[in-house]
């Protein structure tokens, strides 16, 4: 478990600069790391993630089915739709089965860009550079409510001519205004060819136990989590082709034989949609 408040990240780019991670608040992407057992996480996260497990247990079944859910999905796009190009915001530490290790041992000239606006992701990017030779990965330190900015780097990996599947899983509930979500997800897939796909997945308002575990995060000083109806999910996927069976929770898109089967039933929901 870390224990050091400074850390020399990589950025895949060369520079090196130092920075400071903030322990004395919990971090979205160190919580979630905890609830999916990983060990990138620090004692303020834990406090909160074992109260929070306390509260509602089910957030785990969702954090871990999400990371199942990001790797049917991610061989769907590469297998069945060709998909070689993956643009993962929101990315989280590194953990097992990450969006270019799914993605390039489905097709090694994969090339995925990771985008997070997190110190401590950026700290731990190296993890998720190590590309197949004639694929490539890269790691974005930028931010959700810059789309055009986020296209306009990710263009230096990608070629924005091609498909390109958007994947922002278990990120949009921390913008809080619904309204504000649609319109960065639009922006982002607005700058994608026709044939691109968005891939979401995300906590949503569906048992008490939930919405009481949001309230404690957003209690927490963490920046905030909004969980959604699944109504709203499915609005994120306005204009789109949805791939079968549509939005569903997590567990039910595309269920293949897993670690966790059967699956547990989760208040979250997922889809994956298709740019006419
Ligand atoms: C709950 S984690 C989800 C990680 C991963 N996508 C997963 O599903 O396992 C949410 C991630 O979104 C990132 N994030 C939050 N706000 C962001 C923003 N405005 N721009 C970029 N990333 C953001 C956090 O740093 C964190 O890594």
């Amino acid at each position: 478990m870390l224990d050091d408040d400074t850390t020399t990240p990589s950025t895949g780019t060369g520079a090196r600069p130092r920075i400071r991670i903030d322990t004395t608040k919990p971090h979205s992407a160190r919580f979630w790391n905890y609830f999916v057992g990983g060990k990138d996480n620090y004692e303020v996260d834990r406090e909160i993630g074992d109260h929070i497990k306390e509260i509602f247990p089910g957030l785990v079944d969702v954090a871990v089915t999400s990371r199942h859910f990001l790797g049917r999905a991610v061989r769907y796009l590469a297998d069945e739709q060709g998909i070689r190009q993956f643009l993962d915001v929101g990315t989280g530490l590194p953990t097992a089965d990450n969006t270019h290790e799914v993605a390039q041992r489905a097709a090694p000239d994969a090339r995925i860009v990771y985008v997070d606006n997190d110190p401590i992701v950026l700290a731990h990017a190296d993890a998720l550079l190590a590309s197949t030779p004639e694929g490539r990965t890269v790691y974005l330190n930028a931010d959700l409510y810059a789309p055009e900015a986020i296209l306009e780097a990710a263009a230096g990996t990608l070629d924005l001519t091609k498909p390109v599947a958007l994947m922002i899983l278990n990120t949009l509930g921390h913008v809080a205004d619904y309204d504000q979500a649609r319109d960065l997800v639009g922006r982002l897939m607005a700058g994608l060819p026709s044939g691109s796909h968005l891939v979401i997945s995300d906590s949503t308002a569906t048992s008490e136990g939930m919405i009481a575990a949001s309230e404690a995060y957003n209690a927490s000083g963490a920046v905030p989590y909004y969980v959604r109806s699944i109504g709203e999910i499915a609005g994120f996927f306005d204009g789109l082709d949805l791939a079968d069976p549509g939005v569903v929770q997590v567990p039910e898109w595309r269920p293949g034989p897993g670690p966790t089967d059967p699956a547990p039933a989760v208040d979250a929901y997922c889809g994956v949609g298709r740019k006419p």
